[in-house]
């Protein structure tokens, strides 16, 4: 595994504005709303890459985070910093004593750490915490429970994992269904209220629902909207469609994609294709006959190393959009939300073999992976979240929007305000035949990959992603 310390991390523009703005009136709406930072991510390839080789939405890169939220844990309360994942389901922290967190260099330092026995409302759950990579990798020790807060909203007693051994600095925010917890698909026992299902559970939201509205790959701000709809950030209206299931039962955010344009020509038509929400994935992935395609027609070159294509960087100023319909609505993406600035260590950017400035593309080929909706379609979309209904509502988002609406979710079917339910959606036929269920198992591993190199002519891939890519919620 290639360490990030040969990369170097530059334009580290992070935000410092007070992150979380809870909106809870006595009798007013029940809604928790958090504002997310962004951190340059160093090599957003590369580390998909990693995080591609297991199932679970857990990035094992010390620095490159994208998008996270600030928390305490325990009494007297700890701070954290932690990566919000929608392809995940568990809330996992770090532990000073762990190996990793005492690495002379202090990796765990910038996110925080919590130590069990400091807190005086730790309650001891079991030793079978464990999320795991294909590889070996990732963070096992004991499930917990203590009191969590998000800017002074407290929940009692929240189940979380604790890293007593782990490859990841960061600790995870995972906000996905419950039966994708490891303590169901590895231990074999029952789904414990996770964070959103929690806040449900204790009447800070009505429903298990949220809403996230990242920005543009330019911004420094967004949110994430426990309970609610920020009607003020996005255009036309929200318009739904059912979650996928798989084997039966709705473990993941997957909806099902039916067609792609790149700059009005039809790449692909009729398709009926699952693709995963996750904003813990930096790229988009589908699958490699219509990567090829979208490739020729921005003339992309691909890069077998890093698993992801170099398109000229002047391409970020066409002001042509890829659009993705499912079934209804299309979201269009500005081509140049595609186009990911990077620099090398010595403060350059990468280029072409005839000195053009590169830029990573992206959309990647998923090989035999998932098909996976990363943060360069997502920062595009508006999305709700709907775990109790088990569907997502989707709009085009409004970038930089700074007015606001907050409107409650309710309960009950048709509880997302304002949203139409989407007339004969299309079910998928591809794409769901990876259920991972098995936690861990599921995704198959990278080696699967078919995708046939194009060119491999990039002089530097020694890259850190400068302008994009912090946090945001
Ligand atoms: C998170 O906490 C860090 C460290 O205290 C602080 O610098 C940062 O501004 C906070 N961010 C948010 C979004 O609250
Ligand atoms: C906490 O303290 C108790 C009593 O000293 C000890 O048995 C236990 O192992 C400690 N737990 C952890 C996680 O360090
Ligand atoms: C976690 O699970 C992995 C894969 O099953 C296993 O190899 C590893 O030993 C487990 N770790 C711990 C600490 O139990
Ligand atoms: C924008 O990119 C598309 C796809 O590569 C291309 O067809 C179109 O000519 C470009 N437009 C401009 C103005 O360069
Ligand atoms: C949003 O604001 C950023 C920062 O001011 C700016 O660079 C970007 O172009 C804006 N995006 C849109 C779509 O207007």
């Amino acid at each position: 595994m290639r360490t990030a310390a040969v990369l170097a991390l530059v334009a580290s523009v992070l935000t410092t504005t007070e992150g979380l703005t809870i909106q809870q009136r006595q009798n007013g709406p029940r809604i928790v709303g958090l504002q997310t930072e962004r951190r340059p991510v160093l090599n957003p390839a590369h580390r998909d890459k990693l995080r591609r080789r297991g199932t679970l939405a857990v990035s094992l890169d010390n620095e490159e985070t994208l998008y996270f939220i600030n928390a305490t844990i325990g009494t007297p309360p700890k701070s954290l910093r932690l990566h919000l994942d929608t392809g995940s389901s568990d809330l996992w922290v770090n532990t000073p004593s762990s190996q990793l967190c005492r690495e002379s260099s202090q990796p765990c330092k910038f996110a925080g750490t919590y130590t069990a026995n400091s807190s005086s409302t730790y309650e001891y759950i079991g030793s079978y915490f464990n999320i795991s990579y294909v590889d070996g990798s990732g963070a096992a020790g004991d499930y917990v429970s203590d009191t969590v807060s998000f800017g002074g909203q407290k929940l009692d007693r929240l189940q979380f994992g604790i890293g007593y051994s782990s490859t990841n600095a960061q600790g995870i925010l995972g906000i996905g269904y419950a039966l994708n917890e490891v303590q169901v698909g590895r231990a074999g026992k029952p789904a414990y209220n996770n964070l959103p299902a929690a806040m449900a559970a204790d009447g800070l939201i009505q429903s298990n629902a949220y809403s996230l509205w990242l920005n543009d790959l330019s911004s420094n701000t967004g949110s994430i909207l426990f309970g609610g709809v920020d009607t003020e950030k996005y255009t036309g209206d929200l318009q739904t469609l059912p979650v996928l299931a798989e084997r039966g039962v709705f473990a993941e955010f997957l909806i099902t994609l039916t067609s792609l344009k790149v700059a009005g020509t039809t790449v692909a038509d009729n398709m009926a294709l699952g693709v995963l929400l996750d904003t813990g994935s930096s790229l988009t992935y589908l699958p490699d006959a219509v990567v090829q395609d979208i490739y020729n027609d921005v003339g992309a070159q691909y890069d077998s190393e890093q698993g992801a294509a170099y398109v000229p960087c002047s391409l970020a100023r066409n002001t042509s959009t890829m659009d993705f319909t499912f079934s209804s609505p299309t979201i269009s993406v500005d081509m140049n939300e595609l186009v990911l600035d990077l620099v090398t260590s010595s403060g350059t950017r990468p280029t072409f073999q005839n000195g053009v400035p590169a830029c990573l593309f992206g959309i990647a080929p998923a090989g035999s992976g998932t098909n996976v909706l990363g943060d360069t379609f997502l920062r595009s979309a508006y999305v709700v979240y709907d775990l109790d209904n088990n569907q997502i509502s989707l709009a085009p988002t409004k970038f930089n929007s700074t007015a606001s609406n907050v409107v409650e979710i309710g309960t009950g079917a048709n509880s997302v305000p304002g949203a139409t339910l989407v007339a004969n959606p299309v079910a998928a036929t591809a794409g769901v035949s990876n259920p991972s269920l098995s936690n861990g198992l599921g995704l198959g591993s990278s080696a699967g990959n078919t995708f046939a190199p194009v060119l491999s002519a990039i002089v530097a891939v020694s890259v850190a992603l400068v302008s994009g890519v912090m946090i945001i919620l």
